[in-house]
């Protein structure tokens, strides 16, 4: 069984193997039946990432069980470790977890034998993020080689940030970040750090990320953001014409994004959200292969 907790252990090979095999769940919604049981562990907000594994598993033919963290007894102060041996102990086979701590950490040499699935830890990864922003951009390019990827925004605290450097690069992009000074970050420095103005023209992907108003207090950055680092009316008319414009979601229009943005032909936005479930589709069958016995932390 395989895990998938962190994209810097994903080979180039795995990335090519999830990205062809959600491809083909595009192509054709039939699928062929996986057997397995799957819960959703979310202690965080979240709408599309909670809702695509969902139907993810359900078109999968996968058992689905509910686990509301607010009747849980998380809040009798149950370890998440603790929940996750409870949850093997039921015969859960696979455990996707949202948390706004960096979690994984944790269970590095866990002997916990149930698959894990990161559905975004902290400010650390959202690696089926970074997977599905990969098959979109592969679907209109053809290829993620060769493509110069220009992430915008916050930098510092952006999991899909992390995980879209890790995967973009492995598959043969440039990466590189654009931001207010306060957003870079420090484990990221070897990125090149550009100016968005003199970016915008050449760059094949602009993704904005969302500036999370949760994670820092600084509401001086927030007020002024648009005009500096947002994708203004001015900058889509600047913005290379074969450009893609991207973002995770959810979006604080008129902070990154303008509404004429969002309604371009460029904006892949909606896109992205499809492509959602194909790619959990891809990722729960292949946390499925190998049987129960396995590697918590493996590609
Ligand atoms: N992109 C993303 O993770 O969105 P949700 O928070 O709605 O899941």
């Amino acid at each position: 069984m395989n895990s998938l907790v962190s994209s810097t252990s994903l080979s180039q090979h795995t990335i090519k193997m999830l990205l062809k095999s959600a491809q083909a769940y595009v192509d054709s919604p039939q699928t062929r039946p996986c057997h397995g049981t799957v819960v959703n562990l979310f202690f965080e907000n979240s709408t599309r990432t909670d809702l695509s594994f969902q139907m993810a598993a359900q078109r999968l033919g996968l058992q689905t069980l509910n686990f509301d963290v607010s009747h849980s007894s998380v809040n009798k102060g149950e370890s998440l470790h603790d929940t996750l041996e409870t949850l093997e102990a039921l015969g859960v086979d696979i455990a996707i977890i949202r948390h706004k701590e960096d979690w994984p950490q944790q269970f590095a040499d866990s002997d916990l034998n149930i698959s894990l699935v990161n559905a975004g830890s902290g400010i650390f990864e959202h690696p089926t993020q970074a997977l599905l922003d990969a098959l979109t951009m592969k679907q209109h390019f053809g290829s993620v080689r060769g493509l110069t990827v220009t992430i915008v925004g916050d930098i510092k605290h952006s999991r899909v940030a992390r995980s879209n450097y890790h995967i973009l690069t492995t598959l043969g992009a440039t990466v590189q970040f654009a931001g207010p000074d306060e957003f870079i970050a420090h484990d990221l420095t070897d990125v090149p750090w550009v100016s968005l103005d003199e970016a915008i023209e050449t760059t094949d992907v602009l993704m904005l990320l969302r500036v999370q108003h949760e994670r820092h207090e600084d509401s001086d950055v927030i007020q002024e953001y648009h005009g500096q680092y947002g994708l203004t009316e001015e900058r889509l008319q600047k913005l290379n014409k074969d450009a893609l414009i991207m973002h995770p979601g959810p979006v604080n229009r008129g902070v990154e994004i303008c509404d004429a943005a969002m309604d371009d032909p460029r904006s892949r936005i909606l896109q992205q959200v499809s492509n959602g479930v194909a790619i959990r589709m891809a990722v729960l069958d292949w946390c499925l292969q190998g049987g129960r016995r396995g590697k918590l932390v493996s590609a």
